[in-house]
């Protein structure tokens, strides 16, 4: 049987850092929740097959019935951290081993199609899988704690990762069993494994909404239809 494309879609933050009055993936992105959105832009790509969205435990928000097609379960099952939320979504998949998962962070409402057919063709059968990324255009410092340059770190090579990230239901589940401390995305949790995840450019508008500021700029990059 041809291999299947699931996505789980970690929602179970708080948004701390954001420090609104709700978590930040319920904030109002031009009409919509930002999850919602971030839903659409997953749902908009006819290869994947089912979407999870892992909420927090005690969140009992739903959409209107009808806002999304058969495709969308809401588990509220979210962890401590990330990882966590993210493992519970693979454990309450019924993706066989072989089977794809792109796994796309809530707080990136302004993932375009574009992208993402882009990250799954060109990961295509790859061994490891992959994730967009960007490389990084800044010249990059090393600061103290008085926020003094330190040094000047080499930029060339560097990527600054991005959702989705789109490995394979068993490499994945395996790579996020155990420890989990540590572990920001998916494909550092693969690279513990000692596999080389591929690089796949992504683009400066499915940027993570993560200080009020990133959420002004994700409102204006959607009123002018993406960048
Ligand atoms: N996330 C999750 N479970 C957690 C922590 C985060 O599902 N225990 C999700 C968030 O909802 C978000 C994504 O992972 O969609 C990226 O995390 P981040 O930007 O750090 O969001 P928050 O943890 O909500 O924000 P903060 O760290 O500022 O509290
Ligand atoms: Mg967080």
């Amino acid at each position: 049987m041809a291999e299947r494309y699931f996505a789980v879609v970690p929602a179970a933050g708080g948004g701390t850092r954001l420090g609104a009055a709700e978590p930040k993936q319920y904030l109002d992105l031009g009409g919509d929740c930002m999850l919602y959105r971030s839903l659409d832009a997953l749902l908009a790509e006819p290869r994947i097959a089912a979407v999870t969205v892992v909420l927090a435990p005690d969140d009992e928000r739903r959409p209107p019935s009808g806002r999304f097609d058969g495709r969308v379960r809401f588990c509220a099952i979210g962890g401590a951290t990330r990882a966590d939320s993210v493992a519970a979504g693979l454990h309450s998949l019924s993706a066989s081993e072989d089977d794809w998962v792109l796994v796309h962070d809530a707080a990136r409402p302004g993932l375009s199609a574009e992208a993402l057919a882009r990250l799954i063709d060109t990961v295509g059968d790859d061994p490891v899988g992959g994730l967009l990324a960007l490389p990084v255009a800044d010249t990059l410092k090393r600061g103290d704690a008085s926020d003094r340059v330190t040094a000047t770190v080499e930029r060339a090579g560097l990527w600054a990762a991005q959702t989705p990230q789109l490995f394979r239901a068993g490499l994945l589940r395996r790579a996020l069993a155990g420890d989990r401390a540590g572990i920001t995305d998916e494909a550092s949790a693969v690279e513990r494994l000692g596999l080389r995840p591929l690089l796949v450019r992504g683009e400066p508008a499915n940027l993570k909404v993560t200080l009020a500021a990133d959420l002004a700029l994700a409102q204006a990059l959607l009123s002018h239809g993406g960048a």
